[in-house]
């Protein structure tokens, strides 16, 4: 596994973790479409990242310039309750005007192979990410890149890969592999409560966790509350 270089910023609660994050990601979309008139940006799933949703729904970004993608995705029906972009589509991108041709969600209604073989289709033709957002399992993993799986390290890895029997339920997923979360030009995990303190410790440590294998050229930046940090 690569070198991660790892920058922890830690905010005393969950609220001033979504704050900031909200904040940082409206900061590093305006700086991009500056730069090169365009924002590319990998969504994360579960639950932490949708307060921050929330906020960025309300925030006064040119949406039209946004192009979305996800790390990973459930397999189960488009629409599902448990599909991360439900989640992201409820909280923030069904409130903003960004093209809806220029949200990329992952076909992984389809299953692991054939959703991970149609997504990286779709990302061939995609240069490094702006920006990635990624969250922190209890067992160290990020996206579907679950301990004693397959992480795509390699540089030669696909884009997407299929999950199957995933220590987290549903077992069947897609995910984009640790090589194509870390073709960024920045990543930022989102890291709260106190269920994930051992994870964190063990990150720090040097502990053969799927979020050690994201090593983007530029570092990591990790946003963890208090608790999660074990203060
Ligand atoms: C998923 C996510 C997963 C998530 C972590 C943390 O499909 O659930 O991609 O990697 O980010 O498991 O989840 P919470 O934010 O809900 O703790």
């Amino acid at each position: 596994m690569n070198s991660q270089i790892c920058r922890w910023h830690i905010y005393p609660t969950a609220q001033n973790l979504e704050i900031n994050a909200a904040h940082a990601i409206f900061r590093i979309a305006s700086q991009a479409i500056l730069e090169h008139g365009a924002f590319s940006i990998v969504l994360a799933g579960g639950n932490t990242p949708k307060a921050i949703y929330q906020r960025l729904s309300v925030m006064p970004a040119d949406w039209r310039h946004w192009h979305v993608y996800f790390g990973d995705e459930r397999c189960v029906p488009d629409g599902h309750a448990e599909r991360n972009s439900s989640m992201a589509l409820t909280s923030w991108l069904g409130h903003v005007p960004i093209p809806p041709q220029q949200i990329h969600v992952i076909p992984a209604e389809n299953g692991p192979q054939e959703g991970a073989r149609e997504y990286c289709v779709a990302l061939n033709p995609i240069e490094d990410f702006d920006l990635v957002l990624l969250g922190l399992g209890e067992d160290g993993h990020t996206a579907s890149l679950f301990p004693g799986h397959e992480w795509g390290v390699e540089a030669d890895a696909p884009a997407a890969i299929a999950v199957t029997h995933a220590s987290k339920s549903p077992g069947n997923r897609v995910s984009l592999s640790a090589a194509r979360l870390s073709r960024a030009r920045q990543v930022l995990f989102f890291v709260a409560g106190a269920s994930k303190s051992a994870a964190v410790k063990s990150w720090r440590s040097g502990g053969e966790l799927s979020a050690r294998a994201i090593c983007p050229p530029g570092g990591v930046e990790v946003l963890a509350d208090e608790s999660a940090f074990g203060v």
